[in-house]
């Protein structure tokens, strides 16, 4: 006779195989009663993304890494944080990788389709940056190339400014700086934060921002039907909101509020 234990297991093994050949998810979004009773809760983000998200040495930090940690505490759970290459999160997130996404996801529509976005934790835009004399607006851009990273709203809008003699997209954002400062590209396409920050940390580079293109709301980003976890993130982030920890990381970060309310 087997043990019963290890017939479960064969039989769950079993069960995993035909769920995993027939390609369906072998596990739903965990619901957010079981991420309470499991006293953690699983975060990605991207780490490449400063100020925003990302490593000082080895260690993961920013202003959307603590306002998560800020969030997390408030809902009295522990945090681990998995670092996922930014165009790899959305499908991620279906693989069951993190409970949610923190990595600077604007509401899209084409988004919007395949996650649930919490309510936003910051409103901002895209903006041009080029070196000194470069393409600093719109319609300096005709005839010239543009660097952005992948997969997201900065290589969209790209594609709607007409003219543009090349989009070059690169893994992180901070590559497609570096491309503009080896003179790859002519100008970069960014979020107008993260631009200010990197020039502000750059002063030698010759790179100055220029025109902002559009704006945009960011969002913590989940599976969809996971509605009472959309509720907890956006109690929590309300929180964060109220009692002086969100303006206080706002400042820390950017000396100004950042947020959707101003
Ligand atoms: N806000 C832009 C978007 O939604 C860029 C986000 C990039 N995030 C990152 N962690 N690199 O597409």
């Amino acid at each position: 006779m087997l043990p019963i234990g290890k017939v479960v297991r064969i039989f769950a093994r079993l069960l995993f195989t035909v769920i995993a050949i027939l390609g369906v998810a072998p596990a739903q979004a965990r619901d957010w009663n079981v991420i309470k009773n499991s006293g953690t809760i699983i975060a990605a983000t991207e780490g490449g993304f400063y100020p925003f998200n990302f490593f000082d040495g080895s260690k993961l930090t920013g202003f959307e890494v603590e306002l998560a940690e800020a969030i997390v505490k408030k809902l009295g759970l522990k945090i681990e944080w998995r670092v996922v290459p930014f165009d790899a999160q959305l499908a991620a997130i279906h693989q069951d990788r993190f409970d949610f996404a923190i990595a600077s996801h604007a509401y899209t529509e084409e988004r919007a389709k395949s996650v649930d976005f919490a309510n936003p934790h910051y409103c901002t835009g895209g903006q041009i940056a080029a070196a000194r004399g470069g393409p600093l607006s719109v319609a300096a851009l005709n005839g010239k190339t543009v660097g952005v990273q992948l997969a997201t709203s900065y290589y969209e809008s790209a594609k709607k400014i007409g003219g543009v003699k090349e989009i070059k997209t690169y893994k992180t954002d901070s590559d497609a700086f570096s491309a503009l400062r080896a003179h790859k590209v002519d100008a970069w396409i960014s979020d107008k934060w993260v631009i200010r920050s990197t020039l502000e940390k750059n002063p030698g580079a010759g790179i100055v921002a220029g025109e902002q293109v559009f704006v945009e709301k960011i969002s913590m980003i989940l599976r969809k039907n996971n509605q009472a976890l959309e509720d907890q993130l956006n109690r929590a982030l309300a929180g964060t909101m109220k009692d002086g920890t969100y303006s206080a990381l706002s400042q820390k970060y950017f000396k100004t509020d950042i947020s959707c309310r101003n």
